[in-house]
């Protein structure tokens, strides 16, 4: 169906969020409303979120997570990581979905708080967490905190001794499965800052991790609801989660041997990995249901325990595939390069925007797509750069993409699978202010964050 005012066009398929078509004269459109039109009302660099792609995307993974674990006779539950992208907008959605919010951060859980989500639903995450993290999640008795090390444990427990209140406690660990896009979101192996490992430094030793999980049992102002782990991100293998799941139901059962306690949850964390080109494939919501299902269900059967609840923490495939960046061209240069190059000549095409709105490809080599989103051209494809307006050469938010020859100044250019990690990492690198975000669905526009100001940058200098 075409939503009212958009005009019929085709689908442009991955990397593209779901509502996007293209219309016979070029423009495309998101969510029935005209990237032109957008661009007009709205100026850019704008990140533009497809309201009906994010909330089908949570429906879809709550739906495939719910069905996979009910087989097993199981509850399943899903929390929106927020870090990937939170405001008071995304929280309601997720919370119509049926999703919780996991937050990581005193601004994340104040903004879930500050939506309405019911503090039930809301977990809260780091390594090395506030006194004020700690006493705003206490005091508001969210559903979860998740602990992150041995300190960690005698804090919260101080903390809600002194509160009068009992915390709701995960505990982080380790597995050592390595698994991820890039060494920096991998998190799940064990020379980094995340977490306690389940395996022990010495033969005959308890893991960090059963140490931690008795320590917490010891104090009667927790209560410890489970066992958490998060082995990275933007994985496209389900392996990983499968080793993962193994490893945490072993620890679990190690735990019951030892206390005569068996926790009721294991959470899986989130890291499920997205298609940022055309002909990648992500990684589907079923079989991640599917693999984790099964070896939650074998690990059960081979220690002997009952099968827990199991809940995960998707992010980025809930919000990156459902927002682009829109920006304007500017200036176009060819530049010809030294022989040996993979092309004689590259074509830089610098937009409105940069590093600043899209760390990803400086940060991790990431690699995204680009189009003209605003016409139709017959000229020939020629090997582009797009690139940023900041003041270093590494502003590159397109390291390779093919454009028509004839793409000039004023031309509208998208970045598909910006969603994730763009508004949420962005800076105000060269105090270039940050874009704002709105949504798109059937024909209408939200705006969810407004468009920062310079006069926003000047306010926070003293003088
Ligand atoms: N749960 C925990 C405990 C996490 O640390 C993370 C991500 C998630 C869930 C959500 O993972 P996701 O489903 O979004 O992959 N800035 C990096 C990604 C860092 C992820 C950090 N933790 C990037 O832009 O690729």
């Amino acid at each position: 169906m075409v939503a009212p005012g958009a005009a019929a066009g085709t689908p442009l398929g991955t990397p593209w969020p779901r509502t996007a078509t293209r219309g016979a004269d070029g423009v495309v459109s998101v969510g029935g409303v005209s990237l032109h039109d957008l661009a007009t009302t709205q100026g850019t660099p704008l990140y533009v979120v497809d309201e009906t792609d994010m909330r089908g995307r949570a429906a879809a993974l709550r739906t495939a997570m719910t069905a996979a674990f009910a087989e097993q006779g199981v509850e399943a539950e899903l929390f929106y990581a927020g870090k990937a992208f939170l405001c008071r907008g995304v929280a309601r959605w997720m919370t119509e979905e049926g999703l919780g919010i996991d937050t990581a951060s005193l601004g994340e859980l104040t903004t879930a708080l500050s939506a309405g989500v019911d503090p039930a639903r809301i977990g809260l995450h780091g390594n090395n967490k506030s006194d004020a993290e700690i006493e705003l999640a206490l005091s508001e008795g969210i559903g979860r905190i998740v602990l992150d090390s041995l300190v960690e444990v005698g804090r919260v427990a101080d903390a809600a001794a002194a509160l009068g209140t009992r915390a709701r406690a995960m505990l982080r660990v380790t597995t050592g499965v390595h698994a991820g896009g890039h060494e920096y979101i991998s998190t799940g192996h064990e020379d980094q800052k995340f977490g306690l490992s389940v395996h022990p430094a010495r033969a005959g030793e308890d893991s960090p991790a059963l140490a931690a999980l008795l320590a917490i049992l010891d104090r009667p102002e927790l209560e410890l609801l489970g066992i958490h782990s998060h082995i990275g991100s933007q994985i496209l293998d389900p392996a990983g989660f499968a080793a993962a799941a193994s490893e945490v139901m072993r620890l679990r059962a190690e735990l019951a041997e030892r206390s005569g306690a068996l926790v009721g949850e294991v959470d899986l964390g989130g890291g499920f990995g997205v298609a940022y080109l055309p002909g990648e494939v992500e990684l589907e919501p079923e079989r991640i249901a599917k693999e984790t299902a099964s070896a939650v269900a074998e690990a059960a059967a081979t220690t002997g325990t009952a099968l827990p609840q199991v809940s995960f923490e998707p992010g980025r495939s809930i919000a990156g595939p459902a927002g682009i960046t829109l920006y304007t061209v500017g200036t176009v240069k060819p530049v010809r390069l030294p022989e040996g190059s993979d092309v004689a000549e590259r074509l830089y095409v610098s937009i409105d925007g940069g590093m600043g709105d899209n760390i990803r490809p400086a940060l991790y080599g990431a690699a995204y797509h680009a189009e003209l989103v605003g016409r139709t051209s017959a000229a020939p494809l020629v090997r582009a750069r797009v690139v940023g307006k900041h003041c270093e050469s590494g502003d590159i938010v397109v390291h390779d993409v093919d454009l028509p020859a004839d793409v000039h100044a004023g031309d509208l250019l998208a970045v598909a699978v910006t969603g994730a990690y763009g508004r949420s990492m962005a800076s105000t690198y060269n105090l270039l202010p940050r874009p704002g975000v709105v949504a798109v669905r059937a024909g209408k526009v939200t705006p969810l964050v407004r468009r920062e100001t310079v006069a926003d940058l000047l306010a926070l200098d003293l003088g």
